[in-house]
Protein backbone atom coordinates (compact mmCIF):
# COMPACT_ATOMS: atom_id res chain seq x y z
CA UNK A 1 0.00 0.00 0.00
CA UNK A 2 1.40 3.65 -0.82
CA UNK A 3 2.22 5.68 2.36
CA UNK A 4 -0.81 7.52 3.32
CA UNK A 5 -0.34 11.48 3.45
CA UNK A 6 -0.35 13.30 7.41
CA UNK A 7 -3.22 16.10 6.86
CA UNK A 8 -3.78 18.76 9.37
CA UNK A 9 -6.68 20.51 9.46
CA UNK A 10 -7.89 22.82 12.27
CA UNK A 11 -8.49 26.82 13.28
CA UNK A 12 -6.58 29.09 12.01
CA UNK A 13 -3.40 29.81 14.85
CA UNK A 14 -3.28 26.04 15.60
CA UNK A 15 0.18 25.96 14.97
CA UNK A 16 -0.76 23.61 12.10
CA UNK A 17 2.93 25.00 10.02
CA UNK A 18 4.98 24.65 13.14
CA UNK A 19 3.71 20.94 13.93
CA UNK A 20 4.05 19.95 10.11
CA UNK A 21 7.07 21.21 10.08
CA UNK A 22 8.29 19.20 12.96
CA UNK A 23 6.97 15.80 11.54
CA UNK A 24 8.51 16.45 8.20
CA UNK A 25 11.18 16.82 9.83
CA UNK A 26 11.14 13.91 12.51
CA UNK A 27 9.62 11.45 10.33
CA UNK A 28 12.44 13.17 6.89
CA UNK A 29 8.98 13.25 4.68
CA UNK A 30 8.41 15.82 2.48
CA UNK A 31 5.77 18.87 3.35
CA UNK A 32 3.52 20.82 1.85
CA UNK A 33 0.98 24.19 2.47
CA UNK A 34 -1.95 24.61 0.68
CA UNK A 35 -1.49 28.68 1.51
CA UNK A 36 1.70 28.26 0.43
CA UNK A 37 1.55 26.96 -2.76
CA UNK A 38 -1.94 28.85 -3.30
CA UNK A 39 0.55 31.96 -3.12
CA UNK A 40 3.53 30.44 -4.64
CA UNK A 41 1.22 30.61 -7.97
CA UNK A 42 -0.54 33.72 -7.58
CA UNK A 43 2.43 35.24 -6.64
CA UNK A 44 1.11 37.39 -4.44
CA UNK A 45 0.40 36.70 -0.55
CA UNK A 46 -3.18 35.71 0.87
CA UNK A 47 -4.38 39.19 2.45
CA UNK A 48 -3.28 40.89 -1.28
CA UNK A 49 -5.46 37.58 -3.07
CA UNK A 50 -8.47 38.31 -0.92
CA UNK A 51 -8.01 42.24 -1.06
CA UNK A 52 -8.11 42.10 -4.58
CA UNK A 53 -10.07 39.30 -5.93
CA UNK A 54 -12.20 38.35 -3.07
CA UNK A 55 -12.54 34.93 -0.78
CA UNK A 56 -14.50 33.26 -3.52
CA UNK A 57 -11.68 33.14 -5.74
CA UNK A 58 -9.29 31.97 -2.87
CA UNK A 59 -11.80 29.32 -2.24
CA UNK A 60 -11.62 28.41 -5.86
CA UNK A 61 -7.91 28.24 -5.92
CA UNK A 62 -7.90 26.08 -2.43
CA UNK A 63 -10.00 23.66 -4.23
CA UNK A 64 -7.61 23.46 -6.89
CA UNK A 65 -4.35 22.86 -4.66
CA UNK A 66 -6.38 20.80 -2.21
CA UNK A 67 -7.14 18.06 -5.35
CA UNK A 68 -3.49 18.52 -6.34
CA UNK A 69 -1.46 17.80 -2.95
CA UNK A 70 -4.47 14.95 -2.40
CA UNK A 71 -2.63 13.02 -5.06
CA UNK A 72 0.43 12.92 -3.58
CA UNK A 73 1.80 10.20 -1.36
CA UNK A 74 3.70 10.15 2.02
CA UNK A 75 3.80 13.88 2.28
CA UNK A 76 2.72 15.83 5.17
CA UNK A 77 0.12 18.43 4.20
CA UNK A 78 -0.91 21.47 5.86
CA UNK A 79 -3.95 22.72 5.52
CA UNK A 80 -5.51 26.43 4.91
CA UNK A 81 -8.40 27.01 8.27
CA UNK A 82 -10.75 26.44 5.73
CA UNK A 83 -10.72 24.16 3.80
CA UNK A 84 -13.30 21.74 5.79
CA UNK A 85 -15.75 23.80 4.50
CA UNK A 86 -15.49 22.33 1.41
CA UNK A 87 -16.93 18.68 0.99
CA UNK A 88 -15.06 18.35 -1.96
CA UNK A 89 -11.29 19.57 0.01
CA UNK A 90 -12.32 16.50 2.60
CA UNK A 91 -13.39 14.21 0.55
CA UNK A 92 -10.17 14.44 -1.65
CA UNK A 93 -7.56 14.22 1.12
CA UNK A 94 -9.26 11.88 2.97
CA UNK A 95 -8.32 9.64 -0.12
CA UNK A 96 -5.01 9.35 0.31
CA UNK A 97 -4.41 10.64 4.19
CA UNK A 98 -4.95 10.46 7.71
CA UNK A 99 -6.73 13.76 9.14
CA UNK A 100 -5.81 14.95 12.42
CA UNK A 101 -7.68 17.95 13.57
CA UNK A 102 -5.68 20.34 15.69
CA UNK A 103 -7.90 21.59 18.24
CA UNK A 104 -7.82 25.02 19.82
CA UNK A 105 -10.23 27.04 22.25
CA UNK A 106 -11.33 30.35 20.94
CA UNK A 107 -9.30 32.61 23.55
CA UNK A 108 -5.88 30.14 22.94
CA UNK A 109 -6.39 31.26 19.25
CA UNK A 110 -6.90 34.75 19.97
CA UNK A 111 -3.89 34.88 22.33
CA UNK A 112 -1.69 33.54 19.06
CA UNK A 113 -3.02 35.54 16.25
CA UNK A 114 -3.96 38.91 17.87
CA UNK A 115 -0.92 40.82 16.97
CA UNK A 116 -0.60 38.89 13.40
CA UNK A 117 -2.30 41.14 10.31
CA UNK A 118 -1.82 38.23 7.70
CA UNK A 119 -4.85 36.37 8.07
CA UNK A 120 -7.67 38.95 5.97
CA UNK A 121 -10.58 37.22 8.07
CA UNK A 122 -9.47 37.97 11.49
CA UNK A 123 -8.86 42.17 10.52
CA UNK A 124 -11.96 42.90 12.25
CA UNK A 125 -12.79 45.14 15.05
CA UNK A 126 -13.80 42.46 17.16
CA UNK A 127 -11.22 39.37 16.24
CA UNK A 128 -12.38 37.13 19.52
CA UNK A 129 -16.14 37.13 18.50
CA UNK A 130 -15.14 36.54 14.63
CA UNK A 131 -13.01 33.37 15.58
CA UNK A 132 -15.65 32.20 17.99
CA UNK A 133 -18.47 32.38 15.57
CA UNK A 134 -16.26 30.64 12.53
CA UNK A 135 -15.16 28.46 14.86
CA UNK A 136 -18.60 27.53 16.06
CA UNK A 137 -19.34 26.97 12.36
CA UNK A 138 -16.86 25.00 11.53
CA UNK A 139 -16.76 22.56 14.21
CA UNK A 140 -18.68 19.69 12.42
CA UNK A 141 -16.31 19.84 9.43
CA UNK A 142 -13.23 19.70 11.53
CA UNK A 143 -14.60 16.82 13.90
CA UNK A 144 -14.83 14.64 10.59
CA UNK A 145 -10.75 14.13 10.80
CA UNK A 146 -9.67 10.77 11.59
CA UNK A 147 -8.16 11.46 15.01
CA UNK A 148 -8.32 14.83 16.98
CA UNK A 149 -5.13 16.12 18.79
CA UNK A 150 -6.14 18.74 21.95
CA UNK A 151 -3.20 21.90 21.34
CA UNK A 152 -4.25 24.27 23.65
CA UNK A 153 -2.14 23.35 27.14
CA UNK A 154 0.43 21.37 24.52
CA UNK A 155 3.65 22.27 22.90
CA UNK A 156 4.45 21.74 19.47
CA UNK A 157 6.61 18.77 20.45
CA UNK A 158 3.75 17.52 22.07
CA UNK A 159 1.23 17.80 19.41
CA UNK A 160 3.83 16.74 16.70
CA UNK A 161 4.95 13.35 19.44
CA UNK A 162 0.65 12.94 19.85
CA UNK A 163 0.16 12.52 16.13
CA UNK A 164 3.69 10.23 16.02
CA UNK A 165 2.08 7.82 18.70
CA UNK A 166 -1.18 7.33 16.93
CA UNK A 167 0.62 6.81 13.27
CA UNK A 168 2.76 3.69 15.42
CA UNK A 169 -1.06 1.92 16.85
CA UNK A 170 -2.27 2.23 13.06
C1 LIG B 1 -8.18 30.76 6.45
C2 LIG B 1 -7.03 30.31 7.06
C3 LIG B 1 -5.68 30.70 6.60
C4 LIG B 1 -5.72 31.03 5.10
C5 LIG B 1 -6.77 32.07 4.82
C6 LIG B 1 -8.16 31.61 5.23
C7 LIG B 1 -9.49 30.32 7.02
O1 LIG B 1 -4.77 29.63 6.83
O2 LIG B 1 -5.97 29.89 4.34
O3 LIG B 1 -6.41 33.25 5.50
O4 LIG B 1 -10.51 30.46 6.32
O5 LIG B 1 -9.50 29.81 8.16
P1 LIG B 1 -4.17 29.27 8.30
O6 LIG B 1 -5.15 28.36 8.97
O7 LIG B 1 -2.89 28.56 7.98
O8 LIG B 1 -3.97 30.55 9.01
Amino acid sequence: MPPKNIVLIGFMGAGKSMVSNRLASILKLGRVSTDELIEKKEKRAIPEIFRDSGEAYFRQLEETVVREVSALEGWVIDCGGGVVVNPKNLENLRKNGVLFYLKTSPEIVYKRIKNQTHRPLLQVQYPLEKIRELLRSREAFYAQADHVIDTDAHSVEDSAQAVLKILRHE
